[in-house]
């Protein structure tokens, strides 16, 4: 059932192109023309979008902010599930409450969305098990469409939350008169293309496993990123230390001289994702103080990003160029096969890492 690949984590991460085409099927009109999300999906005067979850989907919803905000103009709040209900938030009658989750069981995720029913306009979820408590109870539950995920590192499940989290920020950008036809038509036809972009991505498994080898020495591994490839380093060093136990944390770049550059020297790795976006310039010189205090960077970037600022570094990875909006999906990839190439390396157990479950029922 692991389809001829060692490990469900690599089959999974596999799949990514798969089922991300499907969902992109499922949830775009037939000629390309436009959305093709249920009726209900209508942000008109919706105040607020508040997004809950736990773990890998926290970070998914993270990444999902910045879209809602810079394209939708809608203010979002994020929070951890198990933070959620404790602060007492403060829920407009009209916003919507959406909460993600892969298996739709986690039991925070769900007493979150418990909390909110009555509160707000809307309860929705992004869910991967259709039939699960959270799709069940929640007013609207959009499937991810991943298929079933049984590595406990979250992988396809996470860029199929991103994928439909964009379309739900562009559905908002359009109902709020932000986005015009043209505009919606050309960012449907950049994610028409990331299947392939994505597959393009996946060869560069053997480069990745060189550079894995040399990761599975280290002790501390840190990853940086900015606006939203901030999300991305968090989710980084979540997926390396969950499967190959090395201690890794991501740090927002610009963060960095606020305390965590004291942790810098030679014996850390420090992976730098920056696509050549408009904040590509900042990271770079924030990856310049991690090299003047000899940290080894490895800089995931297009090949425009490598080829400006590949001095000094101690390696590369290189990824198509693509919408900006769509880098998090795309940049998920390489961190994915870091960390499976990683935990090989290290000889642990890639598909059930100790201490974890792959669906948390307990609060
Ligand atoms: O099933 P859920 O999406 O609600 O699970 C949330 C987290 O437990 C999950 O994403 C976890 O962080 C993953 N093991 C990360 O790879």
């Amino acid at each position: 059932e692991k389809g001829g690949y060692k490990h469900f984590m690599a089959k999974e991460i596999a799949e990514q192109p798969g089922v991300l085409a499907d969902a992109l099927n499922h949830y775009l009109a037939s000629d390309d023309s436009g959305l093709a999300l249920p009726a209900e999906v209508d942000f008109t005067g919706v105040d607020r979008v508040t997004l809950v979850a736990c773990g890998t989907a926290f970070l998914a919803c993270q990444v999902a902010k910045y879209w809602f905000e810079q394209i939708a103009g809608l203010p979002v709040d994020v929070d951890i599930a198990s933070e959620f209900r404790y602060r007492d938030p403060v829920l407009s009658p009209k916003s919507w409450a959406l909460f993600v989750s892969q298996s739709g069981e986690t039991a925070d995720t769900l007493a979150a969305l418990r909390h909110v029913q009555g509160k707000v306009a809307k309860v929705v979820s992004v869910v991967n098990v259709p039939t699960s408590s959270i799709a069940r109870e929640s007013d609207l539950a959009l499937p991810t469409l991943a298929g079933v995920e049984v590595g406990v590192a979250s992988t396809k499940a996470f860029t199929c939350q991103l994928t439909l989290l964009a379309l739900l920020a562009l559905k908002a950008a359009a109902d709020r008169g932000r986005l015009s036809p043209e505009a919606l038509a050309a960012r449907l036809a950049a994610l028409r293309n990331l299947p392939g972009v994505m597959n393009h991505a996946l060869q560069m498994g053997d480069d990745v496993a060189r550079i894995a080898g040399q990761l599975a020495e280290a002790q501390d591994i840190l990853f940086l990123g900015r606006g939203q490839m901030f999300p991305l380093a968090l989710e980084g060093a979540l997926k390396l230390k969950e499967i190959s136990y090395i201690h890794a944390e991501g740090y927002a770049s610009g963060e960095l001289k606020h305390g965590p550059i004291a942790l810098i020297d030679s014996h850390v790795p420090v992976i730098v994702m920056a696509p050549r976006d408009a904040l590509f310039d900042k990271t770079v010189s924030n990856m310049q103080e991690v090299m003047a205090r000899h940290g080894q960077v490895l800089l995931i970037s297009d090949a425009r990003g490598v080829h400006e600022a590949g001095d000094g570094i101690w390696a590369s990875l290189t990824l198509p160029e693509v919408d900006p909006m769509l880098a998090p999906i795309l940049y998920a990839i390489p961190a994915q096969l870091l960390a499976y190439h990683t935990a090989i390396a290290k000889g642990t157990d890639v598909d059930q890492p100790r201490n974890l479950a792959k669906s948390v029922t307990v609060e």
